[in-house]
């Protein structure tokens, strides 16, 4: 416990943790796209002449989805993703309680001119994703994965996709994502010591594209789903 404490007990170690968290989570979407990336592609996309069993995009997901599960380094990877998660959430809550203990305290002017707007507002966008990512693991991860009430995962996305509040709650979602990955890549590089002028140009601009395609890539997701079935 003492240990766990004194892990955030100094701001520069809690960016650190937060930059750390930050990126794994990155790379788990980069993982999670490709894998949902199989409900949008037409059957024809799929070698299916190499799997018994598959003769669909229905049945790849599905394949796809039950090797998720049952397969055990992967379960120790979700695990540590959880885990990850929770840390980067508790992280943040503390760094935005000292910042608004220390703005209470004196009269601290901001600069804003060379800001963006989502940049100084990476705590709202963190709660809508937050908001965004209980619903989510409430609609498909715990009827799958924990409860097992649901045994087709690709019938019970589909059927998810086909309300329409739900896609506009999704697109909400993954735009707020978009514009916290746009600030946040570019931050825990910062946050971990990458700084040099020349290299945070670049690192800004990869951000920033990874922000845009992961955020156009998820968002199609719901929308094709929506309109398509
Ligand atoms: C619209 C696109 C998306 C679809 C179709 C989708 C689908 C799914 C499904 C079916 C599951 C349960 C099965 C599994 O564990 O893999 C799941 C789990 C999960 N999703 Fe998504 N997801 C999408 C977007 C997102 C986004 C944008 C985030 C993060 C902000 C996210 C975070 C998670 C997490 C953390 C889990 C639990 C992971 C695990 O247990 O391995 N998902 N998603």
């Amino acid at each position: 416990m003492a240990f766990i404490q004194g892990l955030f007990k100094t701001s520069v170690a809690r960016k650190n943790i937060m930059a750390v968290t930050g990126l794994f989570t990155a790379f788990f979407l980069v993982i999670h796209l490709v894998g949902n990336l199989i409900l949008i592609l037409p059957d024809s996309f799929f070698p299916i002449e190499f799997w018994d069993n598959v003769a669909s995009q229905h049945d790849m997901y599905n394949a796809y989805s039950h090797f998720l599960v049952h397969f055990w380094p992967i379960s120790v990877v979700a695990w540590i993703l959880y885990a990850g998660l929770a840390i980067h959430i508790i992280d943040a809550l503390l760094i935005t309680l000292t910042n608004w203990k220390a703005k209470g305290e004196k009269y601290v002017k901001s600069d804003n001119s060379t800001s963006t707007w989502y940049s100084r507002n990476m705590g709202i966008l963190g709660i809508i994703i937050g908001i965004f990512i209980v619903v989510h693991m409430g609609q498909f991860w715990l009827k799958y994965k924990v409860l097992g009430t649901e045994h087709d995962l690709y019938d019970l996305v589909v059927g998810t996709f086909k309300q329409t509040w739900v896609v506009v709650f999704y697109e909400i979602g993954i735009i707020a994502l978009g514009f916290h990955l746009a600030h946040g890549i570019t931050s825990a590089h910062r946050s971990l010591g990458i700084h040099p002028k020349s290299i945070m140009n670049v690192i800004k601009y990869i951000g920033l594209c990874f922000a845009v395609v992961m955020a156009v890539l998820y968002g199609i997701i719901p929308l094709i789903i929506y309109f398509n079935n």
